[in-house]
């Protein structure tokens, strides 16, 4: 099946749809696994590109406080409406702003955060991860982390694609390529150049297993542990996402 972007769905068609599909369910109970078993109690969180809160709503049921941002406007009034309960006990808070002005802000509702979330390829919709990762510096605490779900440029289901191979000597020598597929234009990141854009500030400390978890259930939520396991390139050419772990040098 082809993946549609979030674009190309309504704000509520794309909840929907991700709430329906037993393999983005398991790749996301797995991302907010790895997220939780890093947070200590009462943690707070920028949930970067939140689409329209699914992750927002579960961190908040685990006592962690959620701010919000995302670049469509469509997306935030259907997650303020979707998490309205959680927005009047000041669990979840939406940044009403558009990209740029979010860019500029010192901090993140006048403090700093202790993760930065983007789950199910939003920095694969950003151009440009320099001004992010200069922005995520003034954000994040000083022992905080950042996990980002991005497309593995690497999978080997791509190969069959005629892009894949026209864009492979920009993947091999400058790490990126842009990606237009009809309408849509999209961006593909190797690890070199995601390093390269957080570098001034972060550090990659290690690449996640992003396998679904197999019947998965709501307890893996509620006793996550951290992951013993890291992945090697086998993995990355074997699966559609990768998630990356930052931290600060
Ligand atoms: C595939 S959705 C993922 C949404 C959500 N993270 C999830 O897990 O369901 C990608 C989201 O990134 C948002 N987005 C695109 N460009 C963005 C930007 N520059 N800043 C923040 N969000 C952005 C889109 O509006 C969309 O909601």
């Amino acid at each position: 099946m082809t993946r549609k972007r979030a674009k190309d769905y309504s704000a509520r068609d794309y909840h929907e749809f991700m709430l329906a599909s037993e393999s983005d369910r398991g790749l996301r109970l797995t991302f907010q696994r790895a997220v939780l078993a890093r947070l200590a109690p009462g943690a707070t969180i920028l949930d970067f590109g939140a689409g329209t809160g699914i992750d927002a709503k579960v961190y908040a049921a685990r006592g962690h406080r959620v701010h919000t941002y995302d670049a469509s406007r469509e997306m935030r009034d259907f997650l303020s409406e979707d998490c309205r309960a959680e927005i009047e006990t000041s669990r979840v808070s939406v940044l009403d702003l558009d990209f740029d002005a979010l860019l500029k802000l010192k901090r993140v509702n006048g403090a700093t955060v202790d993760a930065i979330t983007a789950n199910f390829a939003v920095f694969n919709l950003v151009r440009d991860h320099a001004p992010l990762f200069e922005a995520f510096d003034r954000w994040l605490s000083p022992k905080g982390f950042i996990l980002i779900a991005a497309i593995s440029p690497y999978h080997l289901a791509d190969v069959r694609y005629k892009w894949w191979w026209r864009h492979l000597s920009n993947l091999v020598f400058s790490g990126r390529y842009d990606l237009r597929t009809g309408d849509d234009l999209t961006y593909r990141f190797g690890i070199s150049a995601m390093k390269r854009a957080a570098a001034p500030h972060f550090v990659l400390d290690r690449i996640i297993p992003s396998a679904p978890l197999r019947h998965a259930s709501k307890q893996d939520l509620d006793s996550p542990a951290v992951e013993t396991s890291s992945c090697g390139p086998l993995f990355l050419c074997m699966h559609h996402f990768m998630f990356l772990l930052f931290r600060r040098h």
